[in-house]
């Protein structure tokens, strides 16, 4: 089994000011405050302003987590972003943050992998680590999801935020437990249930694409929900079990924050009390690649997170999607 000597050393993050609350959303759409909170777990999402992109919010949390850890940009060796909204196609978001933050030894590239895009960029940053080439990797899951929605379609301009979280990645010291495994799958078959269809080669922006909203979020969200209870179960049973492990030993989950009642029932079915899982969907709304590092950075906040708890990042998304990784918290 895959015991990756690099572990995460510090988190930070940046959600914009501004609020989106759901009675806002009233205004908007035909909804109530009362289905949303109710069907989702969501009071309110932060929102970027015009000109503010996915880059921003990722240069900012990385800046901070830089700030906090007192490093020097010169010292990242590499960048990798989880995004499905870039700033623009090309150049990567990776290259805008490395940029910005003068990380001038950096190399790094952008992944899509939607909601479980966080997991995957840390499982691919924490390879590089664990071999040995790398000392200090930057992870980030940053999304500015109001770029891409239908702000007419009430079943899904309801349920995204904007906002972005940045971990540091290094190595174990001899003896020290970090990363201790993960499992990553993707299920092309679902993919015709998320997804936005315009804006890529298949459909190039094109003034009917603009007119019938094809840049935007399309969900059919029961069947989501269905894979998404089924996979947030049987994954963190599979890491659990093959690592020796059970659901009590588990310290603190970390799931993706898309559906508060997709989290309850992953956590009733696994036998995790409220102590034991992180939701802060309603402050927050489903903010994609963020919500992972987002809810890191709360759960340290809340001092639910000490050296050498075992903990489960968890993320079931567009694709389908699926990420988990196993791991000894640090510090
Ligand atoms: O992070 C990426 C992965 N995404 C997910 O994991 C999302 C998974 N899916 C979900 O979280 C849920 O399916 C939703 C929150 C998206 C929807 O909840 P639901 O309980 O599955 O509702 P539904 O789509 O079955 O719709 C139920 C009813 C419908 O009306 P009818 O057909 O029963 O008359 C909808 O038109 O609720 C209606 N509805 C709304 N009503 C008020 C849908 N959106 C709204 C709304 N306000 N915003």
């Amino acid at each position: 089994m895959p015991r990756l000597p690099a572990k995460l050393t510090g988190v930070a993050r940046y959600l914009p000011p501004r609020l989106l609350t759901n009675a806002d959303l009233e205004k908007m759409v035909d909804t109530t405050s009362e289905w949303i909170f109710e069907r989702t777990g969501i009071h309110q999402r932060h929102i970027v302003d015009k000109g503010v992109a996915s880059s921003h919010l990722a240069t900012e949390a990385a800046r901070q987590l830089l700030e906090e850890k007192k490093v020097s940009p010169d010292e990242i060796d590499m960048i990798v972003v989880a995004t499905v909204t870039p700033d623009m196609f090309f150049p990567s978001t990776a290259c805008l943050v490395q940029n910005n933050l003068k990380c001038r030894r950096a190399w790094g590239f952008d992944l899509v992998a939607a909601c479980s895009g966080f997991v995957y960029a840390l499982t691919v940053a924490a390879q590089f680590v664990a071999a040995g080439s790398h000392k200090k990797a930057l992870v980030i899951g940053a999304d500015v999801m109001t770029s891409i929605l239908n702000f007419e379609d009430r079943a899904t301009c309801v349920l995204f935020g904007d906002g972005a979280g940045a971990v540091l990645v290094e190595p174990c010291q001899p003896g020290e437990e970090g990363i201790l495994d993960f499992h990553h799958d993707i299920d092309g078959s679902g993919g015709c249930f998320l997804y936005m269809p315009a804006g890529g080669s298949l459909n190039p922006a094109s003034h009917e694409t603009v007119d019938k909203k094809m840049h935007t979020v399309h969900q059919e969200g029961r069947e989501v929900f269905k894979y998404a209870v089924r996979r947030m179960v049987e994954v963190p049973k599979l890491l659990l079990e093959r690592n020796g492990f059970s659901a009590n030993d588990l310290k603190l989950l970390v799931p993706h924050q898309a559906n508060q009642r997709i989290i309850k029932a992953t956590a009733n079915r696994l036998g995790l009390e409220d102590s034991r899982v992180v939701l802060n969907i309603d402050k927050y709304g489903n903010t994609t690649a963020g919500t992972i590092p987002i809810a890191l950075v709360d759960a340290l906040n809340e001092g639910r997170l000490k050296k050498d708890d075992l903990v489960m990042l968890l993320a079931v998304g567009a694709g389908y999607t699926t990420g988990a990784l196993l791991l000894r918290w640090a510090y």
